[in-house]
């Protein structure tokens, strides 16, 4: 017998409730019954009995600010206006003990940048188990919603999915990759778990988080970003005011981007759309440092820079971007170690 998805509930349920008070009322005979069915049960499933002992617990679940902080320090380059709205949004709403509606973040920009890796970072700063944890959930457009003419379909299912997860767990994580490929109508579904309502039916979605992440509005930035260059500026007096509004608007009025005219942006629940630039050749000499060091091997700058100089950059007249951020880096590594 395959453990199914109702023993974990179950399982969970138990542990993580403590088995003390609750039993009193049952007979001896059931609970000897039952103390042995569950003690055959946990020896018989040893590998999934580590995942049982996570709970939606404070020992499981606790943000740790100065952990997030350094962490975006230390791994995340090139990205000072992520970096800060991030962790301001982030440890606002995890230091509110009553937030008045889920924290919704849309995390923009050019590929390999780092949006992902940003996510994660969140994720293990809060949960104890990371992205690994039970109660933090990825959606990928392509991979869970391949087909617009079902939308319907993923709608509800998609629906389901998050009331049953934020049942489990308020304080639950829901990351929605590749946003720009989703359809219009899939994201609006979504809406009513991002307002300002105390409960949906009967289940309060304050707590919870919401990360969506797109190429969308991308070009924008790179634009902006570009300019600033050009202008012989220094990219750290980029400011978010210069990419924000900006950013909004050509994400809500691009019918390539899958936010067309969807009310998230028009209700304003989106409370931060966060951009990232696109990286220049130093950031991804950073980048190949860091992945040698990741990899326990003697950082070499000269492999670093190596490495570097075989991406390609944009536009092509000043070659500033890697067109493909850090994403390639670490394959790129392979070949020179
Ligand atoms: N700003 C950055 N600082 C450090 N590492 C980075 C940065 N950006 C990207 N990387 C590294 O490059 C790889 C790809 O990054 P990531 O998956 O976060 O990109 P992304 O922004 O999600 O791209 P896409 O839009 O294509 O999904 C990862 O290994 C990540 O660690
Ligand atoms: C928070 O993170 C910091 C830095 O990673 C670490 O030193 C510290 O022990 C963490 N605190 C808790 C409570 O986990
Ligand atoms: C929680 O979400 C996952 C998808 O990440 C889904 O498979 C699962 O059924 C959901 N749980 C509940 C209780 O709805
Ligand atoms: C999208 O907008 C562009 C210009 O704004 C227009 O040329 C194009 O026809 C539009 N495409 C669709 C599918 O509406
Ligand atoms: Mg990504």
């Amino acid at each position: 017998m395959k453990p199914s998805r109702r023993h974990f509930l179950l399982l969970s349920v138990l542990l993580c409730s403590g088995l003390g008070g609750a039993m009193e009322p049952i007979s001896t005979t059931i609970a000897v019954g039952m103390a042995a069915t569950l003690t055959a049960f946990l020896a018989s499933y040893q590998d999934i009995l580590y995942h049982f002992t996570e709970c939606c617990r404070p020992g499981w679940i606790s943000f740790n600010g100065t952990g997030l902080e350094e962490d975006l320090n230390r791994n995340v380059f090139g990205q000072h206006i992520a970096s800060r709205i991030i962790l301001k949004a982030v440890s606002g709403f995890m230091n509110n003990p009553n937030p008045k509606k889920p924290l919704v973040l849309s995390l923009h920009g050019w590929t390999g940048t780092g949006k992902n890796l940003i996510s994660q970072l969140i994720a293990e700063n809060i949960y104890k188990e990371g992205m690994g944890s039970n109660f933090v959930h990825v959606f990928t457009s392509t991979l869970h919603f391949p087909h617009p003419s079902q939308y319907l379909t993923y709608k509800s299912q998609l629906q389901q999915w998050i009331k049953g997860n934020v049942t489990n767990c308020e304080q639950s994580m829901f990351i929605f990759d590749e946003m720009d490929k989703m359809h219009p109508g899939l994201i609006d579904s979504i809406k009513p778990f991002l307002d300002y309502y105390d409960k949906v039916d009967g289940v309060s979605y304050r707590k919870a988080i919401f990360i969506f992440l797109s190429n969308a509005g991308g070009d924008g930035i790179a634009q902006r970003a570009l300019e600033f260059w050009k202008e012989g500026r220094n990219r750290e007096e980029i400011e978010l005011k210069d990419l924000e509004t900006h950013l909004a608007l050509s994400v809500f009025n691009n019918n390539q981007s899958g936010f067309y005219r969807t009310s998230l942006i028009d209700k304003n629940l989106v409370d931060f759309f966060v951009p990232f630039l696109p990286l220049e050749y130093r950031h991804v000499v950073q980048c190949a440092m860091a992945e040698m060091r990741e990899r326990q091997l003697a950082t070499n700058k000269d492999v670093a820079d190596k490495v570097a100089k075989e991406l390609v950059y944009f536009p092509k007249s000043e070659r500033v971007f890697s067109v493909k951020g850090c994403k390639t880096i670490s394959s790129k590594l392979d070949y020179y170690t």
